[in-house]
């Protein structure tokens, strides 16, 4: 029998059912209260709220902990690819052989685009975003298929899906051709997935892009660290938008919108911008760090702190280590990480970092990462939303699975006006 937590209100007791989760993480399930009590629940940006249950990814903040699936990321970051990675979260298991195979030929099957959205790209300012592009056309996408529309069944998902994984990798690459005045290049189906990526950002039509292998694996680490990380911002969004029966490219693109923000995905892009400007100032990191501390300087260590981690982001440590050995193997050497190094070196050891349980997340070596890759910053949270892809699509499917579908609307306390008149333009102040 599970526990019953108690609540004591205005005289009365109430009792409220507990859940606890398959690692012993527990909530009180509140789902009665208002009912009961009259009462809601208030929790400042959802800190202390589970907005559902889910199989998908498991994160341990305090111990530094991911799991996709029950598996540590650790192994999967060195024993599995993207792709298969992609196949885990969404179907909620390893691939046999031919599951992979049939996968992986899905993915190239719907890897071009609809001829006709090659055309919408030339709508864009050369100056637009690839962030806004790639919402953009990823929402677009459902008006060039209009099967797109209609929520998937399972036998439409899986199609849906893989044309959803495959193309978010075309449409990055077509935006930022576009936005660097350069031709589409259409992906070439002998290419596996992250390649293809590299192929069709990179080779120009007169001469293909040359594909060093350390260069691909370290791009789809990037991808696979990124694939999931429960119930984030972006994550969130894409199950919010999904509640109301919208089809998959709506519900991402939504969560695109909201991975770009600088506190969101948009953070490694910010890491960068960052550490550029602390090298042109001739800082070392400590006046930064010094600034970071004030509240009034309205700057913060960008790639530090995480609502969910109170410890190092386990990504991160294996992000750091694929960044010095790329840069090794490359034989390059960039400034900014030494800066970067700098200042964790001095965050860990300051007491406001200590305090406040601020440790490096993914995003404060993953640009270090991108940059050797010759990836530009404008593109890095891009990167992040091809990279997150796989775990949109397992979230919103595991929405789609969920027997009793509900539409996510929480309440709130209004703390408005009580009830006024309306006044003609010449009484009012
Ligand atoms: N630099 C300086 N101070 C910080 C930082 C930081 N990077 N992060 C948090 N703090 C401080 C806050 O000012 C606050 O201090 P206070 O208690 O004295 O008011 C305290 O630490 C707690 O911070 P919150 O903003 O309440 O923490 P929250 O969980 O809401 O935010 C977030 C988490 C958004 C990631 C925050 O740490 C941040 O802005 N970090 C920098 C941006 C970043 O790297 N984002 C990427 C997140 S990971 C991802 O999306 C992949």
């Amino acid at each position: 029998m599970s526990e019953k937590a108690q609540l004591h209100l205005n005289g009365k007791v109430y009792e409220l059912p507990t859940v606890t989760g398959s690692e012993g993480e527990k909530a009180v399930d509140i789902s009665t209260l208002r009912d009961l009590t009259g009462y809601i629940t208030l929790d400042d940006g959802y800190g202390n709220t589970g907005s559902c249950s889910s199989a998908i990814t498991f994160i341990d903040g305090e111990k530094g902990i991911l799991r996709y699936r029950g598996i540590p990321i650790e192994e999967l970051a060195v024993k599995s690819t993207f792709v298969e990675t992609a196949y885990l979260l969404i179907y909620g298991k390893l691939p046999t052989h031919p599951e992979k195979a049939r996968f992986s030929d899905l993915l190239t099957e719907n890897e071009n685009l609809h001829e006709g959205m090659k055309h919408h790209f030339e709508g864009f300012p050369p100056s637009s975003h690839p962030m806004a592009m790639l919402s953009a056309m990823i929402n677009a996408s459902s008006c060039f298929y209009p099967g797109l529309m209609k929520s998937p069944d399972s036998e439409s998902f899986e199609v849906q899906a893989a044309r959803l994984l495959s193309q978010v990798r075309t449409i990055a690459a077509f935006s930022y051709r576009k936005s660097r005045g350069l031709p589409f290049l259409y992906p070439k189906p002998a290419y596996k997935y992250t390649a293809n990526f590299l192929y069709m950002m990179f080779s120009d039509p007169y001469g293909s892009y040359e594909l060093k292998p350390e260069v691909v694996r370290a791009l789809d680490l990037i991808f696979l660290l990124h694939a999931d990380h429960e119930q984030n911002c972006s994550t969130s969004t894409v199950r919010m938008v999904a509640s109301s029966e919208a089809n998959l490219f709506a519900s991402a693109a939504a969560g695109v919108c909201a991975l770009w923000g600088p506190l969101h995905g948009g953070a490694n892009q910010a890491v960068i911008t960052m550490l550029e400007e602390i090298h042109a100032s001739g800082d070392d990191g400590r006046r930064f760090i010094t600034a970071a501390k004030d509240k009034n300087s309205g700057k913060r260590l960008m790639g530090f702190g995480h609502r969910v981690y109170k410890n190092y982001d386990p990504r991160a440590k294996i992000i750091k280590a694929a960044s010095d050995l790329l840069l090794h193997t490359l034989n390059r050497e960039d400034p900014l990480l030494d800066i970067a190094r700098k200042l964790e070196e001095a965050a860990l050891g300051d007491s406001y970092f200590v305090e406040r349980k601020l440790y490096p997340n993914v995003d404060f070596y993953s640009g270090i990462m991108m940059r050797a890759i010759g990836i530009p910053t404008e593109m890095f949270t891009v990167m992040f939303a091809i990279g997150r892809m796989p775990g949109w699509i397992a979230n919103f499917k595991e929405l789609l699975d969920e027997r009793r579908k509900r539409i996510c609307r929480p309440r709130q306390i209004y703390i408005g006006p009580t009830e006024r008149h309306y006044l003609p333009p010449e009484q009012r102040r």
